[in-house]
Order: structure tokens, then sequence, then C-alpha cells
């Protein structure tokens, strides 16, 4: 039988509670699919940095290394320790130094969901750039707290890290309805977005299938809400991503069901999944986060590794408790009521 080593970092506020029930439902998974999964649980979140002073042990890189996947909760307790610390002290660390290069978020309405939109019969998949770009990390500041102070912050885009992120989109693009959007701003921006334009017309014409549209991030964003049935693969840098998946979980629902993948495509290393949504700390531990969104992940993650029937059969399950009305209003159902009736459903 085969068996999965999955690291599991629950994190803070709800990524506790969503994290149980996703791993609930993937034990259950994998006791009626033929597989095992094994899961470790490193308790690296806030409280711990409140503990250590440290989001993760200096050797948490090297422990995440040797496992098969990662399945993560939420990363933040603004009260107690800045977002700026905690996510560069263990989210963004682990994107980064994994490769986790493509950031894969689907937008689509399940069954019983009702969105904010006309549309009904949207499919969205927004790849996002999750290493380079706006959120390198590269900058800086000088004569601090002075009337002279300056803050600097550098894009960085590579043509190795653009060309893998807008690859890995085409060939996503060919395994759906073979249509590509490819997002910049370089009417605005006209060094590194023209750069990412130019490599978009490179890379079209080795896709000669894949219909091909450059949009500007502005006008793709009014397209997410007016038209979104239009679109099917969109590919953005990390910014403009982090944005437009915003959208896509609005117009899905809500965060409760915006799922994500950071994949290493070339699998030196582990990916690692994780809802869209934060820690939320204001409902955290009262038994009603909803766990679709990480449940969905869960998915992903299944889906990487190679178990794709189950992967499909744990998508059958959401979408059968959701088409009976079960998590589809926020508040209704408690996190244990949803997670039950996904398992139920689970055969
Ligand atoms: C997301 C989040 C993170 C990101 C934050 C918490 C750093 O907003 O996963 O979309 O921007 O990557
Ligand atoms: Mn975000």
């Amino acid at each position: 039988m085969k068996s999965y080593s999955i690291a599991l970092i629950p994190g803070d506020g709800i990524g506790r509670d969503v994290t149980a029930a996703a791993w609930t439902v993937l034990e259950t998974a994998a006791r009626n699919f033929g597989f095992a999964l094994a899961g470790a649980e490193f308790p690296w979140s806030c409280r711990f940095f409140k503990d250590t002073g440290r989001m993760m042990p200096d050797d948490g890189i090297e422990t995440l290394r040797g496992f098969d996947a990662i399945l993560l909760g939420a990363v933040g307790w603004p009260a107690e320790v800045p977002d700026s610390v905690s996510l560069h002290g263990l989210l963004l660390p682990i994107r980064k130094a994994f490769v986790q290069y493509a950031n894969i978020r689907p937008h689509r309405l399940l069954p019983g969901v009702t969105g904010p939109l006309r549309a009904e019969n949207f499919d969205i998949l927004c790849i996002r750039e999750n290493t380079e770009g706006e959120y390198s990390g590269a900058g800086g500041r000088v004569h601090q707290g002075t009337l002279d102070e300056v803050a600097v912050e550098t894009s960085i885009f590579t043509r190795a890290g653009v060309e893998r992120i807008l690859r890995f989109g085409f060939e996503q693009a060919r395994t759906r309805r073979g249509k590509l959007a490819s997002v910049t701003k370089s009417n605005a921006q006209k060094y590194s977005m023209v750069f990412w334009d130019e490599i978009t017309r490179k890379l079209a014409a080795e896709y000669s299938d894949v219909a091909v549209t450059s949009y500007h991030v502005d006008a793709l964003a009014a397209r997410m809400i007016m038209a979104p049935e239009s679109l099917d693969v969109v590919v953005a840098s990390n910014l403009f991503g982090d944005i437009l998946t915003d959208i896509g979980a609005a117009i899905q629902g809500g965060l409760g069901y915006a799922a994500s993948a950071n994949i290493n495509p070339d699998r030196s290393a582990p990916s690692m999944f994780e809802p869209v949504h934060g820690s939320a700390p204001d409902i955290a531990h009262l038994g009603i986060a909803n766990p679709i969104a990480t449940i969905w992940s869960g998915a992903m993650m299944l889906d990487h590794l190679g178990e794709k029937v189950a992967a499909g059969r744990v998508m059958k399950a959401v979408e059968a408790a959701t088409a009976r009305g079960i998590g589809t209003i926020p508040g209704k159902d408690r996190t244990e009521a949803i997670t039950a009736a996904v398992v139920a459903a689970l055969t």
C-alpha cells in the first residue's frame, strides 16, 4: 500500500479548526481508497513565536523537506505578532525555499452555493507566480523615522521565473478549455511587464493550440466580475495574482470556498496546500469556520500525490454536501457538521 508523509502546520486561529477538519476527510479518503497518510503535526505559529521568538525552528525548512507534502491552515495573529513578521517567518519562506512557483487557485461555484454574480457557470483556474515579482522581498528603508525616510521595494522578474510560470499555465490550459489569459500592466510598467508580455508572445508561438489573450490587470479584474465565463486559465504575477484570487474567492461565494496549492512542478521539494483565507482570529475555535476551502486544498494535495481517484471523490463528496445545502450559508452549519457531511458522502 502506498503511504505518503504529510507535514501538518495548522498555524493560527481558524487554521487549526480547518486543518483538523480536512485531515479527518483525508484520512477517511485514505481508508476508503487504499492508501495511507502519515501525518506529523508542527506547532509553528504566532503562539510558537511568542514562546520561542521564531515562527519555526532554524532547521524548520530542512525538517519539512523530507515530507511528501505540506498541509497548512493559516498564519497570522496580528494583535500579537505583526503580519509582516509572521508571514515572512513561516509561509513565505516555505513557498520560496521549496520553489513552489505555481500557486494554483480554482474559482468556480460549488453546487448549492450562491455567489454574488448572475453568472453561475464560470470555471477559472488562476495561476499566480509565487516566488518572485513584487513579493521578492528585495528592498529597504533608510533614514528611518525621520522626515527624509525612504522606503524602496523592488519587484524582481527573471526570465527563468516568468517563463516557467507561463509555461505551467500553457500546460494547464491544454488540459482544460485551451484558453490562457496572461495578466500584466505593461501600459504603465514598461520594463517588467513588457518583458512578461514578450515572453507570453514567445511561448504562444510554441503553444499554437492554446488561445492566448494578454490583459491589463485592471481590465481583467473587471472581466472576472462582468464576464467570468469568458475566462479559463489566468496567469499573473505574485501581487496581481494575490489580488485577482481574492476576487475569484468573492465570486465563488467567499473565502470559505477558495482553495490553493503551492506547487513545485519539478517535484524537487514538497508542495504545500492551504486555503486562501487567513486565520480569522475573531471566529477562531468557535467551531464555525467553513472547512471546505481546506478540504478542497486537501483534494488538490491528493491529486498532486497521484491519488487522482481519491481526489475526485473528495470533491464529489464536497459537492454532494453543498448540493444538500450544507456549508452553503455562512454561520449556518458548524465546522464539524460540514466535515461529517463530507465524510458521509465519501464512498
Ligand atoms: C495569500 C495571502 C498571502 C499572500 C499573505 C498572507 C502573505 O494573502 O495566500 O493570498 O499574499 O501570499
Ligand atoms: Mn491573498
